[in-house]
């Protein structure tokens, strides 16, 4: 019998976060997380805005319980039970080398987890914080129950964690399907390409304030389905048009198509938010410069050089192409200077080999 023995088994995973470039906004089901409209993001390398996730299992647990940054939170929304159920669903037995000795999880019965997320980056900011915590906690749980099925399966349960968190599970280039089957069995996360097929993408992600949003993604796009019309014409006309024409992108690596999509996306999300009851207000002074900024820069050179997406808080990321000549001229020449006050907090980080900008 399980719980008559002691014994704890532990499992640590890293996880990056994505960045959408088509974004997902508003959902067709709120309890499985049904993203209305596909999406598609490129996830971060791994030594970049990572979370990290300890997850145990024994018998000597009495409740399911998770420490957030050392900070026990509540486990009663029904994400966190929708992705324990899942993973606990597909869980089978352990067999312990060393000891000998299987550890009964098959089903958990009365077993019970305890889970320590850890994020090195601002949470509820905008820097997208659910995708990689809810992806990372599925995958260590997954590994901890001995779960067999596959990476497409665990991204279906990831997304019932958070929308977004299906794509974190693949590296690269992915897109997150929107719903076909009524039960989301078939919403799940697909690699369109792997970390390894446009090298020279560069990514800059200029946090403009680590304050937490205002309006916290789940509730912004419940707002926004209930009230904007825009939405319906943006998921319906819009986006299907724009996966299409941003996979051909990706696969040519056709940096100016790449560039103008992901920016016509970005800026189509915040209208949308615009068109919400309240208006939901995501960007903030130094995001609407850093947009004027980069679209002159464009304008000057005559093609896009440059990208930028912004998500759900005032936090920007600008996609570069062959940065290492551009980048001292881009930020020179545009005056990335932003004079410091309450509500301008401006970090950079730097994904890749450039030198970190810190408080131009
Ligand atoms: P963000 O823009 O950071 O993704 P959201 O509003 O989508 O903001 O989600 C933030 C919420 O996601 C947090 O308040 C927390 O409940 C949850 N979350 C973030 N990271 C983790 C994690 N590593 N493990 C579990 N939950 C997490
Ligand atoms: C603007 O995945 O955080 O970043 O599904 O309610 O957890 P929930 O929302 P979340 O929303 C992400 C919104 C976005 C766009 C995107 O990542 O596609
Ligand atoms: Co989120």
């Amino acid at each position: 019998m399980a719980n008559a023995e002691k014994w704890v088994l532990t499992v640590t995973a890293q996880t990056p976060t994505n960045i959408a470039v088509i974004k997902y906004w508003g959902k067709g089901d709120e309890d499985l997380i049904l993203p209305i409209n596909d999406s598609i993001s490129v996830t971060l390398d791994p030594d970049h805005l990572c979370t990290t996730t300890s997850v145990a299992v024994s018998p000597a647990f009495t409740h399911d319980r998770m420490w957030l940054n050392g900070k026990e939170v509540s486990l009663s929304g029904g994400r966190f039970q929708n992705c324990l159920r899942e993973v606990r669903s597909c869980a089978n037995d352990v067999e312990d080398e060393k000891e000998g000795v299987l550890k009964s999880l098959k089903g958990l019965g009365d077993l019970h987890v305890h889970m320590c997320p850890t994020i090195d980056f601002p949470t509820a900011a905008g820097l997208a914080s659910s995708a990689a915590g809810l992806a990372c906690l599925v995958f260590s749980l997954a590994k901890l129950m001995n779960v067999k099925e596959d990476h497409s399966r665990l991204s279906a349960i990831a997304r019932q964690g958070s929308g977004s968190a299906c794509r974190s599970l693949y590296g690269g280039f992915v897109n997150g399907s929107f719903l076909k089957e009524e039960n989301g069995s078939d919403s799940i996360a697909v690699q369109l390409a792997d970390e390894k097929h446009w090298d020279d993408l560069v990514i800059i992600i200029a946090v403009v304030s680590s304050r937490q949003k205002e309006t916290s993604s789940t509730s912004g796009m419940r707002e926004t389905v209930e009230t904007s019309m825009l939405l319906q014409h943006r998921a319906k006309e819009v986006v299907p048009e724009r996966i299409i024409q941003m996979e051909e992108a990706i696969k040519n690596r056709d940096f100016p198509a790449f560039a103008r999509l992901t920016c016509a996306d970005s800026n189509q999300f915040h209208a949308v938010c615009l068109d919400t009851l309240p208006p939901i207000f995501y960007m903030n002074d130094t995001s609407h410069r850093i947009i004027s900024c980069v679209e002159k820069w464009n304008c000057s050179e005559g093609t896009p050089q440059v990208a930028y997406t912004f998500d759900a808080g005032p936090k920007c990321r600008i996609n570069f192409t062959q940065t290492e000549k551009l980048l001292p001229n881009f930020f020179k020449g545009c005056s990335f200077h932003f004079p410091p006050n309450s509500d301008t907090d401006l970090n950079s980080y730097v994904i890749g080999d450039q030198t970190i900008l810190q408080d131009a």
